[in-house]
């Protein structure tokens, strides 16, 4: 007689909507379609490290497919780089054994850049990998969209639709600040959508005296407010160049003080751009004459029940990924391609970011239709 399969399952990095879809599809197919067993592990990798598991039985994934966040916890923890009583330890042979010990045929990771990274570490130790790609960022590599963009996409477009009331009523230049890390699509998909008059990406750095431009020429034609979209990361032609010399110190670095160095130096200049949202609306006061305010969206961005798009999302890359293990096909991501799904070395997304390309549609139509990208 056949053995039934049985694999793990794990959510990592940031919370994001659609993980439990995402699980649910998973386990669903695996247990219904291919009669595996599956068990979840919690914390992320810490989970692993710490064999701390719970069975994912039919009960268990009843009833979770519109509860935002994830049943099983999540962590930013490294297996590679894990604190365990106060110090820091490599985790990945434990994690191993683990995987030996709970008899697992694979693992799933459901996870961003971050994740694809470690779930490659643990691909070199020998261990069956599937991963899937979750965050509200869009910024995964090979992949037409990660699962909780779409949600958060929504609720950025609803703030900055929001915001328009109070800019529009007391005349002033209303800044969000919306998600993305280093990457811009929050920012700008839902600045396009919310009909933004500046949208700020971390891809295209911008220069301040072209924003207070843009602002003073709407002043000039009657409109005497204006609505920015600044990605978290999103910063000045100045700091970009900072930035960009820092990083370049870090990989040229050859020796280990060297590296210390470039990343101490990293570090401030990191620091120093958490306040960047609030400069930035201090120099447009000044600049346009404008009372100026900031509403930092935060994790708010990350909460509560998925889209229908992010539940079709990870429902179809769930079920896709029961069938690549019921296949024995290991070592993949299941990557959105159009209206179906692929299988992508991990090896090929580890390490990757996805920015917004300059050329990229989207910028093309802002630009059209008017709205100034700070450049
Ligand atoms: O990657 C998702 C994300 O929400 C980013 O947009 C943001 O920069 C980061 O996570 C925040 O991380 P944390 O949850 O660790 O504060």
């Amino acid at each position: 007689m056949k053995k039934l399969k049985r694999i793990g399952i794990i959510t990592a990095g940031g919370d994001s909507p659609g993980l439990n879809a995402a699980i649910r599809a998973v386990g669903k197919a695996a247990l219904g379609t291919y009669g595996m067993e599956i068990i979840g592990f919690r914390d992320g990798f810490r989970g692993l490290a710490e064999n701390s598991a719970m069975r994912l039985d039919k009960r268990a994934l009843a009833g979770i497919l519109t509860i935002g966040g994830t049943i099983l916890g999540t962590g930013r923890d490294k297996p590679h780089k894990m604190e365990v009583n106060g110090q820091e330890r490599d985790m990945t042979d434990v994690i191993a054994q683990n995987y030996r010990k709970q008899k697992l045929n694979a693992l799933v990771c459901i996870g961003g850049g971050g994740t694809h990274k470690n779930a490659m570490r643990l691909v070199e130790k020998g261990l069956n990998i599937v991963t899937l790609p979750k965050t509200i960022d869009n910024d995964i590599a090979l992949t037409d969209s990660t699962i909780g963009f779409d949600t958060a996409l929504g609720i950025a477009t609803e703030a900055v639709d929001r915001l328009h009331s109070t800019a529009h009523s007391h005349h002033r230049i209303i800044i969000a600040e919306i998600m993305g890390h280093r990457a811009g699509w929050l920012a700008l998909g839902a600045g396009i959508a919310g009909g933004a008059d500046v949208i700020l990406i971390p891809e295209i750095p911008y220069d301040i005296k072209a924003i207070a431009e843009a602002i003073r020429r709407r002043s000039k034609h009657g409109t005497n407010f204006s609505i920015i979209a600044v990605a978290e990361g999103a910063m000045s032609k100045e700091d970009a160049a900072e930035f960009a010399a820092a990083e370049r110190r870090k990989n040229l670095a050859q020796t280990k003080s060297q590296r210390k160095r470039a990343r101490t130096e990293l570090t401030v200049l990191n620091a120093r751009h958490s306040g960047n949202t609030l400069r930035l609306s201090k120099q447009l006061e000044e600049l346009t004459h404008l009372e100026a305010r900031v509403t930092i969206l935060g994790y708010v961005q990350r909460g509560g029940t998925p889209s229908a798009g992010d539940r079709l999302l990870a429902t179809r890359l769930g079920t896709m990924c029961a069938e690549l293990i019921q296949e024995n096909v290991f070592g993949v991501m299941v990557a959105a391609r159009g209206d179906g799904a692929r299988a992508v070395p991990i090896a090929e997304v580890a390490g990757k970011l996805k920015t917004v390309p300059q050329n990229h549609p989207w910028i093309n139509s802002a630009r059209r239709v008017g709205t100034s990208l700070g450049d």
